[in-house]
């Protein structure tokens, strides 16, 4: 099959290194053949699949499981990420180089789901995973912060009264990690950074030579905590929608590469889950299919990144980051490659019902966006072409 990509931009595939597939144990919100149908229409061949499923992934025997079954439907390539712990408790470390040495090649491992409280277990785990060549991924909150009813700071939350994740526990979590990396020399990798103090934080470290780098999510580069004023649920994510100057400075950190790369954080839940009060739904809101159009609207519209950052930000930096091989080196005339072709004049509203996901949390429902994926190729064949998938 051929692409006519005539007036489009010819991308590198895109990497998603945080998606939520819920496979197993939630396959009524998400599968893994929905959720790689949707990461094909939004331009990704490559996705990093959480370890917070039910088992969760802290052995060999599922993460070799994921990626057979994300090869077998074979519309992107399926990466799961390991569990940092096993275990309810997660007080010991899991069996990383197991993971890492099996089928999958397990090459980043995150604590998302399962928070690191022990700091000197988070130090084991990153000289592990040195030795291991692998990255630790911070799920970058600290839960001891979130208990109670600490409102996060942001003005409306604040007086909407609603409890969440304040900049402290994200912070402090981000701050101790460096650290940590620095003294251990592993690799952290910050998972949805959402605040200014966040990007300062960053920015330190990184000047200090530590080997971090992090992720932000579409959602947090362009929803602020006004939307919040509904209640609706849908808004509702970990961390949560933060200030307009958070939205600033995270926009102003990824042009300029202190923030390292887009992830999306795509998280199904079923719709039971979100219509429910804000208080007791669960966080978490899709992305795979809205990523490439958000960050048109946030981050090209303005100039702020053309499209050879768009290239860098959503897929080189993130291959890179986790050891991707031949993603982003120049290919050869006949080569099969990872590619994405985005039409940046289109416009589209995005409609709920329509997305390839078995859930339909989208923040975006009805918002009429900028540019579009047209097409995408997995190693030469196409995976999804005009908003359809190609399965093998
Ligand atoms: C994620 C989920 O639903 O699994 N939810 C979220 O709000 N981001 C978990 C997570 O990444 O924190
Ligand atoms: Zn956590
Ligand atoms: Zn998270
Ligand atoms: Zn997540």
């Amino acid at each position: 099959e051929t692409v006519d990509g005539g007036g489009g931009v010819l991308l590198p595939g895109f990497v998603d290194l945080h998606t939520h597939l819920r496979e197993p144990g939630r396959e009524d919100t998400e599968t893994i053949e929905t959720g790689s149908a949707a990461a094909a229409l939004g331009g990704y061949t490559a996705v990093f699949a959480m370890a917070n499923t039910d088992p969760v992934a802290d052995t060999a025997v599922l993460t070799d499981h994921v990626w057979r079954r994300g090869q077998a439907v074979g519309l992107v390539d399926v990466h799961p990420v390991g569990a940092v712990t096993v275990g309810l408790q997660g007080t010991q470390l899991a069996e990383l180089g197991a993971m890492a040495d099996g089928d999958a090649h397990v090459k980043m491992f995150s604590d998302d789901g399962k928070c690191v409280h022990d700091p000197l277990l988070m130090r084991r785990a990153l000289e592990y995973a040195r030795g291991l060549g692998v990255l630790i991924a911070q799920h970058a909150e600290e839960p001891r912060l979130t208990v109670g009813a600490i409102a996060h700071e942001g003005p409306n939350a604040a007086r909407l009264g609603l409890a969440g994740w304040p900049r402290s526990a994200e912070e402090s979590i981000v701050a101790r990690d460096a650290i940590l990396a620095r003294d251990a020399g592993g690799r952290v990798h910050i998972c949805h950074a959402s605040t200014a103090g966040t990007v300062e934080l960053l920015r330190w470290a990184k000047a200090q030579g530590i080997a971090i780098t992090a992720e932000v999510t579409p959602h947090h580069l362009l929803l602020d905590d006004s939307r919040l004023a509904t209640y609706d649920a849908v808004n509702k994510v970990n961390p949560p929608l933060r200030e307009d100057s958070d939205c600033v400075a995270l926009r102003a950190a990824l042009a300029e590469g202190v923030i390292d790369c887009v992830a999306t954080d795509h998280a199904p839940h079923a719709e039971q889950e979100k219509c429910c009060e804000f208080a007791a739904a669960r966080p978490g809101m899709l992305g795979l299919q809205t990523a490439l159009s958000v960050i048109a609207a946030t981050m090209v519209a303005d100039g702020a990144l053309d499209w050879r950052g768009v290239a860098r930000v959503m897929s080189e930096r993130p291959a890179a980051i986790v050891g991707l091989p031949d993603q982003g080196r120049p290919i050869a005339v006949g080569e099969p490659a990872n590619l994405t072709v985005v039409d940046p004049d289109a416009t589209w509203t995005v409609d709920a019902s329509a997305l390839a996901s078995r859930s339909a949390n989208t923040p975006f429902d009805s918002m009429t966006l900028p540019a579009r994926v047209v097409a995408t190729v997995l190693r030469g064949r196409v995976t999804a072409i005009d908003g359809e998938v190609r399965a093998r």
